[in-house]
This record gives C-alpha cells, sequence and structure tokens, in this order.
C-alpha cells in the first residue's frame, strides 16, 4: 500500500477529549496550513482563509461560542451540559482553527467551497502525518457568525477544526462501505 493510502486511512476525526496537553508551536501550525494553502483551486481563486486561536485566544473563542449557542439555540434543545462541552472542547485543543471560504463571485459557489474544503481536507492530512489530530466541526450557530470572524460579505465560517495532539496509543477504529457500491467502470 502506498504511504499516501496508509496516511488517508490514518486521518481520523479525533475529539479534544482524546488529546494531550501538548501545545503545537507555530512552526508546525504554519506547516500544516502551507499544506492546505496547497489545494487546488479553480481560476487560482485561493477562497480560503484560517483565523488560528491558541493560547489565550482560545478563551475568547470559548466565550464567544457558548453565548452564540445559548442566542442561537432554540429554548427547547438549549441545553447547560452541551454549552459547558464547547467551550472545554477548545480548551482542550492546543488550538482551533476557523475555516473561511470565500465566494468570488467567479465560478459558481460550489466551486469555491470545493477548493476550500480541499484545502481543509489537506490542512487534516498533514496534521496527522505530523503525528497531530483533530476534528472539523460545523455547527449552525458558529457557522452563522460573520462578525467574530471578521467575515466580508461574501465570506463565511465553514466551522471550526478542533487541533491537537492525540494522547499516545490512541486507536480509533473506523470502516468504511465497500468501494465497489461507489464505484463503476465503463
Ligand atoms: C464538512 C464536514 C463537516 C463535519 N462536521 C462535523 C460536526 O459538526 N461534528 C462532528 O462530530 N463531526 C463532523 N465532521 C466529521 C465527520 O463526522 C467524520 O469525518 C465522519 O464521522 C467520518 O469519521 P472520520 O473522519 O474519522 O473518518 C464533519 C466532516 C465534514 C467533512
Amino acid at each position: 500500500m502506498s504511504q499516501f493510502l496508509e496516511l488517508a486511512k490514518k486521518r481520523r476525526s479525533i475529539q479534544p477529549v482524546m488529546f494531550d496537553d501538548v501545545q503545537i508551536s507555530n512552526e508546525d501550525i504554519l506547516k500544516i496550513l502551507e499544506a492546505a494553502h496547497w489545494a487546488p483551486s479553480h481560476k487560482k481563486i485561493f477562497p480560503w482563509r484560517f483565523i488560528v486561536f491558541g493560547g489565550d485566544a482560545r478563551e475568547n473563542l470559548a466565550e464567544f461560542v457558548k453565548s452564540n449557542y445559548q442566542k442561537l439555540a432554540s429554548p427547547e434543545k438549549f441545553s447547560e451540559m452541551k454549552q459547558k462541552k464547547f467551550g472545554k472542547k477548545i480548551m482542550q485543543s492546543s488550538h482551533v482553527i476557523a475555516l473561511i471560504s470565500k465566494e468570488s463571485g467567479e465560478l459558481p459557489a460550489w466551486e469555491d467551497l470545493a477548493a476550500t474544503s480541499s484545502a481543509i481536507q489537506n490542512l487534516w492530512l498533514a496534521a496527522t502525518d505530523m503525528g497531530y489530530g483533530g476534528y472539523w466541526s460545523s455547527p449552525s450557530f458558529v457557522c452563522k457568525e460573520k462578525e467574530f470572524f471578521d467575515c466580508a460579505e461574501n465570506e463565511s465560517c465553514l466551522g471550526l477544526f478542533y487541533l491537537g495532539k492525540p494522547k499516545d496509543g490512541l486507536q480509533i477504529p473506523a470502516t468504511r462501505p465497500d468501494l465497489s457500491e461507489f464505484v463503476s467502470f465503463r
């Protein structure tokens, strides 16, 4: 099996509760984002933007996420436990990256989203390759937010990437449906 296929299979969604208390260096964060930045992009629009929250900035993000959840969750759905968990996940992460995508207006909107999603997958794979991990979380009460992330009119937040160092020996079993159900040759 090629090394790349091994890496693609190794990438997992890893919850912050499974992270060690390790702070990733800015140098490594930039390497991960460099991999993201080499994603393909029709017309070379590069519609992505990343906002990295580390150290104390995580506390501001946690406060924002908790208050936005309270503001936007319907009263029947609101749960104090869930609200606390949102804050905890941020503080358990080494860094949290807000994933911003621009609608260029030069292409069908899906192409910009596809390019940014490719960048996010590169980010995820690079992190995995470097011994880090995390997951892409896309709660609507974060994705609707523009002001906190200084989004321009044509930008939107596709969610948060929780990044950290998985605990040693962490194994998350995963399966996929049989590939033959998803492929046809003509
Ligand atoms: C666009 C996108 C949004 C996602 N949003 C969430 C989310 O809000 N919460 C969550 O727990 N996982 C989220 N995930 C992660 C998926 O649940 C996860 O990739 C899937 O369960 C497969 O597991 P794996 O990543 O370990 O292969 C998201 C994944 C993608 C691609």
